[in-house]
Order: structure tokens, then sequence, then C-alpha cells
């Protein structure tokens, strides 16, 4: 039986504008994980998870029309993922196995709600990884990466990717991703195995390696609510033409600046991160205010307030909306008061450390 797992991610700066190619974040993995365990099967394939099995569609709460929405069922992103090897492994002309895939997770709570730890991005690699070593294609962390992000975009043309980034490299990293569309295009007209080698399509996309802040704590607070990365990411991008308030580009720029500066303080160790953490989540509140969109919902703003009251800075990850908030405090702050008042306001701790970062890149 071959086993893989792949970890979960947290966006820590830079969301929203990584989906523009060349565009940083910096986003850390964490330690749990969604597990794929493979074994050969006879005359059939099959796709097991007990977690899926509970909550087979994901569903969210559409604000604007007041609604409850199906998203994606999470088996898309394993589809697409068997889709995307299966071609590479027909490319190479190699002959057809079945398999049965029994699928687990540590990234949804028992009730089967998802924490937004990237769940969809952390499965679509453990599959690539589970069957690049069941098919011996030997293809290494960096195309590893590839095949997910070329699967993924399948099911999410507007994924930047970042999330299978961490997932598939581990530890703290600086992210920017590809045009996606050109990848799309390329893969229609040449194929899996020629996307993964294209040089331009992957031109300006790129991750960076970022040392451990050892000065710094991260916390993790989870508001119960499930969000929908794909839903905002769409308002936010047919809101870009009308933002009076503030155009799109100056919020890309502003953006850059808290990843640039953020990156500079883990340089350092960390010393300054919860500061720059700080005039990040104020970027983003000026995307929600200028586009009409609830990034920070009043759970995530508690969350934050929360930290900044006690001396750290906080901020939602990802695409805000619900799912989590992400806390960076100094090394030597006592986080009790914190925990404390989280725990009376409904915020609920998710104890994870970030996943050691593998050999690659
Ligand atoms: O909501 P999350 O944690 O899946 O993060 C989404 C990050 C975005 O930049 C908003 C979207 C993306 O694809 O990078």
């Amino acid at each position: 039986m071959i086993e893989q797992r792949a970890p979960g991610k947290l966006y820590i700066a830079g969301e929203y504008a990584v989906v523009d190619p060349g565009q940083p974040a910096v986003i850390v993995a964490v330690d749990r994980y969604i597990t794929v365990q493979l074994s050969e099967g006879s005359q059939v394939g099959r796709v097991r998870s007990s977690a899926y099995g509970r909550s087979p569609l994901v569903w969210v709460r559409d604000d604007a029309s007041d609604r409850i929405v199906l998203e994606h069922q999470p088996y898309d992103y394993v589809f697409a993922a068997i889709t995307a090897v299966e071609q590479l492994r027909s490319e190479r002309s190699l002959p057809p196995r079945y398999y049965d895939l029994d699928i687990s997770s540590e990234l949804d709570d028992v009730s089967g709600r998802k924490f937004g730890l990237g769940s969809s991005a952390a499965v679509t690699v453990a599959v690539v990884a589970a069957l690049d070593e069941f098919y011996g294609l030997g293809l290494g962390e960096v195309e590893r990466f590839k095949l997910a992000l070329l699967a993924t975009i399948e099911v999410a043309p507007t994924a930047s990717g970042g999330d299978l980034a961490a997932s598939t490299f581990g530890g703290w990293i600086r992210y920017a991703s590809p045009d996606r569309g050109a990848l799309r295009a390329h893969r229609a007209a040449h194929g899996v195995s020629a996307t993964l080698s294209a040089g331009q399509e992957w031109a300006g996309s790129g991750v960076t390696r970022l040392a451990h802040p050892d000065a710094l704590q991260l916390l993790v607070g989870w508001t119960g609510s499930p969000a929908s990365t794909e839903r905002l990411v769409e308002q936010v991008r047919t809101s870009e033409s009308r933002t009076p308030l503030q155009p799109y580009p100056t919020f890309v720029a502003d953006s850059r600046a808290c990843v640039d500066a953020l990156v500079e303080a883990f340089a350092r160790g960390g010393a300054g991160a919860p500061e720059v953490l700080g005039r990040a989540r104020r970027v983003l509140q000026r995307l929600g205010a200028s586009s009409g969109i609830t990034i920070e919902t009043p759970q995530l703003r508690d969350l934050c307030d929360i930290a900044e009251r006690h001396g750290a800075g906080g901020k939602p990850s990802g695409a805000g909306g619900g799912d989590c908030g992400v806390v960076l405090a100094d090394a030597d702050l006592a986080t009790e008061p914190i925990l404390r008042e989280w725990e009376a306001n409904d915020i609920r701790r998710l104890s994870l450390a970030p996943h050691p970062a593998s050999g690659g890149v």
C-alpha cells in the first residue's frame, strides 16, 4: 500500500493580490494533514473518504443574496488530480491500472466542518503524490506542485496555487503565481507533459523558502463559519472596475509592500512582524470597504482586535468571510489573555504549528 500525506496551510499576507500573476504572498504549511492511502484495485478504482462521506458538499451563506450556496464537491479536486496524472501517464505510454484511494482528513472538525486550512489543495497534492509513486513517474516536488496546479485550475480557474505550494514544499514560503489562463491553454493544446516543462507559461512565478521566524509565536483562531474563497475572489474581481475609494492597483501595491516588509522581518528572525501583520490587516480592510465585500466578518474583527489589544498582530487568513484568523506575537508575549478572550467570544483556538520545510525548491 502507498501512503502519502500533505499538510494544510495558512495565508499570512498577500491574499487576493497573489491571484494576479507575479504578485507575492507569504504562506505557512501547518502540521495537520490530509492522508491518501492507495492500494492496487482489480476491476475498478474507488475513492473513499470518511470526512467527505459525512460532508460530501460544501455550502456557504452568500450574504448578498441571503441564500445558502452549494460549492464544489471536494471530490472535484480528487477527480481533477486523477485526470491530470492519468493524462501524463498516457502521454508517457505507461499502461493504466486500477487503484482505490482512501482519504482521511485532519482539516475538518468532528462534525465535518472545514477549518479553512486548504483541504482542497492538500487533497490534490496528496493524490498527485500517491499516483506519482504508484506509477513510478519520478516527478519530484516541483513537478508535483505544477501538476497539482494544472489539476486545480480545471476546477477553480482563478486559484493562485499558493496553498498547493505550501502543501507541497512545507514550511514558510514566499509565493508568486504563474498565468493560469496561459497554462490551461497550453495544456489543452500540447498536453500535460509539455506544459510541465514549458518555460514562458511559468515565468514570473516561483516559491522562495523563508527561514522559520524563531522570535515569533503563531496563534490561529477558528470562527467556525466556512467561507467560499472562490466566491469571494469572484466578487473582488467583478468589483475591480468600480472601486472609487481605492483603485485595485493601489491595493496590489500596498499588499506587496506588506509582503516585502514581512519577508524582511522574517530575515531578522521575526522582529517587527506583528506590526506588519497589523498593516496587512488594514490593507485587507480597505479592499473590503472599497469593493463592498465582507472579508473581515464581526467574528474575525473580534479575533484580531483581541490580539491587537494584547500586543500582538492579527488578521484574517486567506479570503476571509469566516474560516481562520492568524496572529503573530513576539516570542516573549504572554498569550493566555488572548486565548481567554477568544474563548469568551466563541473563537476556537486551533492548536497547530508550522509544518517543517521539505528539502525541495
Ligand atoms: O481562503 P483561502 O485560505 O483558501 O485563501 C485564499 C487566498 C486568495 O488569495 C484569496 C485566493 C487564492 O487563490 O490565492
